[in-house]
């Protein structure tokens, strides 16, 4: 079984500082355990620079998953940028998107759960990510917590945008609203929750060509690893339940979910 992570924070303080023998320790490790790709996702400009840094220096090294990078700003971490300097921080979004590592801009959307107050300014920035993308041609990794009615909303304005919905929270009919348009649906740890109806429901109506696994590691550790620190290695528990939603074998939602993260990200497959 391989596997590609779509979704992970390799450049998470907690890999350094918690992980035994740190970063480069846990890549050698979740290598081991199948994982051959990962998308290491940024947050903040910050985490961003430091995926595409962790895509370079990892490039042909043996022993080691080959790991691409998102660059952009997660909602929390937007609401960080004052509005004078709006523009600059796009410019460098823009930048980064260029790196040859860089496959997708994200990860970008709404977070109501974290912030209450500041709908209007997650919205704005979310809005000007997405036409971002568009301009660069590059799909997004979409973040929507507790938000999904305005996450849809501002979808439909950018007709030209794709990409993926990351660790999928929303109803089963917004996931075939979602698939019908051809954005990809990805699920982590939480799938594997007992009282994750909903989410288990949404797993089954995703479109084979759709449907993509990731771990969001450090954070969202699937059963049986709940209340520990996430890694990619922890995949196949959330494949195991995957597959079992589905009617198939955890090595099938492997290799299906690989090709589906190679074609979104635009990576051959091999
Ligand atoms: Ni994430």
């Amino acid at each position: 079984m391989r596997f590609f992570d779509s979704h992970a924070h390799y450049d998470d303080r907690r890999f350094s500082n918690e992980f035994p023998g740190g970063v480069d320790a846990a890549l050698r490790y979740v290598f081991s355990q199948g994982v051959t790709r990962i998308c290491d996702v940024g947050a903040s400009l910050r985490s961003s620079n430091e995926a595409l840094g962790m895509a370079d220096f990892y490039a042909g090294q043996e022993g080691y998953p080959s790991i691409c990078a998102s660059v952009g700003l997660h909602p929390c971490d937007a609401l960080e940028v004052p509005d004078i300097m709006t523009a600059d921080v796009l410019d460098e979004i823009r930048t980064l998107a260029a790196h040859p590592k860089a496959v997708a801009i994200g990860e970008i959307g709404l977070d109501y759960h974290w912030d209450e107050d500041h709908h209007d300014r997650q919205k704005t920035m979310f809005d000007l990510q997405l036409s971002l993308a568009e301009e660069v041609k590059k799909p997004v990794i979409i973040h929507d917590r507790d938000a999904h009615g305005d996450t849809c909303d501002i979808l439909r304005a950018h007709p030209n945008a794709t990409g993926i919905l990351h660790s999928y929270s929303g109803s089963p009919e917004m996931a075939r609203q979602l698939a019908d348009k051809g954005w990809y649906i990805s699920f982590s740890g939480p799938v594997t929750y007992k009282n994750a109806a909903k989410v288990k429901e949404a797993c089954v109506i995703v479109p084979d060509e759709l449907l993509l696994i990731e771990t969001d590691a450090p954070y969202l550790p699937p059963v049986p690893h709940r209340g520990k620190m996430n890694h990619s290695g922890y995949l196949v528990h959330t494949a195991e339940i995957m597959a079992e939603i589905r009617g198939v074998t955890a090595a099938e939602i492997a290799e299906l979910t690989y090709r589906n993260a190679c074609r979104v990200f635009g990576l051959s497959d091999n």
